[in-house]
């Protein structure tokens, strides 16, 4: 091998922030030269005003450095010509045409619904911190933010205002945070641009786009924070993905189980299954061991079990377990307020822990059960 030979192998290892695949398997590479200890590496961009242009750069410069032999570096950056940009998103697309939506029944990717009847019962800070934490895991993980008229994974995320996915030509490149490849609807508006005049034709449209234009690549699991109830868009994704798993998430509150229930109904009347309860804002200790049930207890179980009860009738269904319950946490909204979630911030917080523990329990759940009932019959 020459010295240029191994300065290609060091740089062609770097990762492109956005795309997470090594550079040299994007054909970002150009021509790489070496005199004496001198290296002189071309790379091809995306994009002009691509906004990992000075991570890529740094990263290069320091891998071609890292080459025994070595002493100095110059990085030419250019841009890559349509043909090649053409040739970059057919490989990225890997086969698939251009306006397929990859999340079809039989694709690897599992998709996770977070629901609920009631707003304001913490779906959006529970989905943001369980992607944080399954993405930790080592799963390449996906966000959507469903929630049109109150989006609020951006910010939960720490993904700053004004923020747009990358375009490289037709394909729309998500936003990473906290490792987790992230949209939403707030990525797409003008500043105080409203959305609360859409309706139905125009949201399905919208969340079809998401799921279609957005390039995720190869996920394990794409997590979507659904606004709260059983409105127009919980409509259209159970039209557009059937096959979802639902997780549903309530409080402790008796009078929050009833809403919490039919939103389950709901999904799986769309054909969803829905795998498990979360019940969020539960009892907390304080130091000195008193226990605060600020908003009682049992509304958890008491979903799961209506949740598990079939119908007279009907087919039996697999019980619908209570996954979790994620005690009421100063911290965990505090790392909601400042974009760094509990579960990377303050990971010994009791609320850390119990999202932590659900995204286990998500984690080793086989993915070849996901969405398929068990051929077992009672006798
Ligand atoms: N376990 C918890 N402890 C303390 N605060 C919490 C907890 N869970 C959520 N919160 C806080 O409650 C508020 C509502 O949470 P969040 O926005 O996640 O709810 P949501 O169900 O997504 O609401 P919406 O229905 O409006 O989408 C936020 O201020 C959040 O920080
Ligand atoms: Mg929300």
């Amino acid at each position: 091998m020459t010295l240029a030979d191994r300065v290609r192998q060091a740089v062609g290892a770097v990762s492109d922030p956005e795309l997470r695949r090594p550079i040299g398997d994007l054909d970002m590479l150009r021509e790489i030269t070496v005199d004496g200890e001198h290296a002189r590496v071309g790379i091809a961009l995306t994009i002009v005003g691509c906004p990992a242009a000075d991570r890529i750069e740094s990263d290069v410069r320091r891998a071609a450095e890292s080459v025994a032999g070595i002493a100095e570096v110059t990085v030419d950056v250019g841009v890559m010509t349509p043909a090649e940009r053409k040739a970059l998103t057919e490989k990225l697309r890997d086969g698939r045409p251009a306006r397929q939506m990859p999340f079809v029944p039989d694709s690897l990717t599992r998709v996770i619904l977070v629901s609920s009847g009631k707003g304001g019962v913490g779906k959006s800070t529970v989905t943001a911190n369980l992607a944080v934490a399954l993405s930790a895991q080592g799963l390449a993980v996906g966000l959507v933010d469903a929630d049109v008229h109150g989006f609020s994974i951006p910010g939960l995320l720490g993904i700053p205002a004004g923020t747009q996915p990358t375009r490289i030509d037709d394909l729309m490149l998500p936003p990473v945070a906290h490792g987790v490849k992230t949209i939403s609807i707030g990525m797409f508006l003008r500043d105080g641009e409203a959305v609360v005049a859409w309706r139905g034709p125009m949201l399905h449209r919208t969340v079809q786009q998401f799921l279609t234009d957005v390039f995720f690549g190869d996920l394990d699991v794409l997590l979507i924070d659904m606004p709260p109830g059983t409105g127009d868009i919980a409509i259209s994704i159970g039209q557009i993905l059937p096959h979802a798993e639902v997780l549903v998430v309530t409080t402790p509150q008796a009078a929050a189980s009833d809403v919490a229930i039919r939103s389950g109904l709901v999904a799986r009347q769309t054909g969803q299954r829905v795998i498990g309860v979360v019940e969020n804002m539960a009892a907390f200790t304080l130091a000195d061991g008193t226990v605060v049930d600020l908003f009682g207890t049992g509304g958890g179980a008491e979903v799961a079990a209506a949740l598990s009860k079939s119908s007279a009738g009907a087919d039996p269904i697999p019980p619908v377990p209570l996954l979790a319950s994620i005690p009421l946490s100063p911290a965990l909204r505090a790392g909601g307020d400042s974009g760094i979630p509990v579960v990377l911030g303050d990971p010994s917080d009791a609320a850390a822990q119990a999202i932590r523990a659900l995204a286990d329990t998500l984690a080793h759940q086989g993915r070849g059960l996901a969405g398929k009932s068990l051929p077992i019959s009672l006798s």
